[in-house]
């Protein structure tokens, strides 16, 4: 994000920023000042609010979810009771983290994942474990396989939750169906006797709602009944702005009072005003028009990435398609290396494009090394032209070295 923000002339593909054009600078002008104009509203958007956030926002969050979900009437699950408003989603998979792992403890994630979470374990002395993907979710063989070593070797009690990114994950664009999180659920429960606590699903929908083609799918808090081994965090970055930071997760009664209280020593609260700003957008339905507009957007860009992968890249680089999100995730030939030390990474910046290398996606886990021939690319914030530009001249690298 910095290289991109210091260097304007070159086009990012890496970056996961949002579309600029189409964040919707007018519509939260006129709802900010609405919002300061009453004397009822403007001084108490302007003041502290509450650690666990707005109360009408967590209820138009928890509505939402339900909407969501086709969920009809009351729930004890998806209500505002368990339902903590945070600094963008990123705060929350930080307090889960912190609420539930000690340094030495394991989890399990997808391999590949979001690096930033990658991030948050490291900096937590956790270890991650890789589970394989397939082309809707976990390898649930290969996820029974790493619970099967882990209580070999004796490390299933400090085993603590899995984490997956379900819809059009960041990096690969993957989507898991809703078969894949019952089964998920299925195995963490069978081997909880074992570790002798409760085994989580981290579910983060951060891309749920950039849906441009395909089959809505219900959340993993669908797939669990009794609402207690989901933890379900969501964000309205990406589907509205990303400059507002202002996310939620939705928590079983165990973990949301730790949850609460390190939010308390964080900050005692997520920004009143941000809030409010998100709570009108949603109520006088702005959210669910700009997000129509956004989905257009994305199906647009998204286009046009691949009708220039298809031109400009080699046969021998294979990708799939998403159905939502901001990623393409090309996979090169084995032996044609991505990575920051690379040739094509070097050859790429003497370019002036910038792509993820995949091989920071991937944790450190000894069971395997870490593959070094993908690459994420983002449609989000470059626009239509320097989509075509910068795949154009990432493709002259390929043919190159290939
Ligand atoms: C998979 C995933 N989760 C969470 C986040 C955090 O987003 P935010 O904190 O803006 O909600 C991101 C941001 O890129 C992401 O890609």
């Amino acid at each position: 994000m910095a290289t991109t923000l210091a260097n304007p002339g070159l086009i990012s593909l890496a970056a996961g920023f949002t579309d600029q054009s189409s964040l919707p600078v007018q519509e939260t002008r006129e709802i900010l000042q609405e919002l300061l104009r009453s004397p009822k509203t403007g001084p108490a958007a302007l003041q502290y609010g509450t650690t666990i956030g707005d109360q009408v926002l967590r209820e138009l969050t928890a509505s939402r979810l339900k909407q969501l979900d086709e969920v009809r009437g009351g729930s004890a699950i998806l209500s505002p009771e368990r339902m903590v408003i945070t600094n963008g989603s990123q705060q929350m998979l930080y307090m889960v983290t912190e609420a539930l792992c000690d340094p030495g403890d394991v989890v399990l994630v997808e391999d590949p994942s979001y690096f930033v979470y990658l991030g948050i374990l490291q900096s937590h002395g956790v270890h991650a474990r890789g589970v394989s993907m397939e082309h809707d979710g976990l390898d649930l063989a290969h996820l029974e396989q790493v619970l099967e070593t882990l209580k070999r070797e004796g490390t299933l009690p400090r085993l603590k939750l899995l984490y997956m990114v379900s819809y059009y994950q960041n990096p690969t664009g993957v989507t898991t169906s809703f078969a894949k999180k019952g089964g998920v659920l299925n195995l963490l429960r069978k081997f909880e006797r074992v570790a002798g606590h409760p085994l989580y699903l981290l579910e983060d929908a951060a891309y749920r709602e950039l849906r441009f083609q395909g089959e809505a799918v219900k959340s993993a808090v669908a797939a669990d009944p009794l609402g207690e081994r989901v933890i379900y965090t969501g964000t309205y970055s990406k589907p509205f702005a990303t400059g507002a930071r202002v996310g939620f997760g939705l928590l079983p009664k165990s973990v949301l009072t730790p949850v609460v209280r390190i939010k308390g020593n964080h900050d005692f609260g997520s920004s009143n005003l941000l809030q409010q700003l998100l709570a009108r957008a949603l109520a006088c339905g702005l959210y669910e028009s700009h997000l129509a507009i956004l989905r257009n957007r994305y199906a647009q860009k998204a286009k046009v990435m691949r009708k220039h992968l298809q031109q400009h890249f080699p046969p021998a680089v294979v990708w799939r398609e998403p159905h939502g999100g901001l990623y393409f995730w090309p996979r090169l030939p084995r032996w044609l290396k991505s990575g920051p030390h690379s040739k094509l990474f070097q050859e790429a910046l003497k370019k002036n494009v910038l792509y993820v290398p995949g091989q920071l996606c991937y944790a450190e886990d000894p069971s395997r090394p870490r593959p070094n021939n993908e690459m994420r690319l983002s449609f989000g914030a470059a626009s239509e032209r320097n989509i075509c530009t910068g795949i154009e001249r990432l493709g002259k690298a390929l043919h190159r070295l290939l």
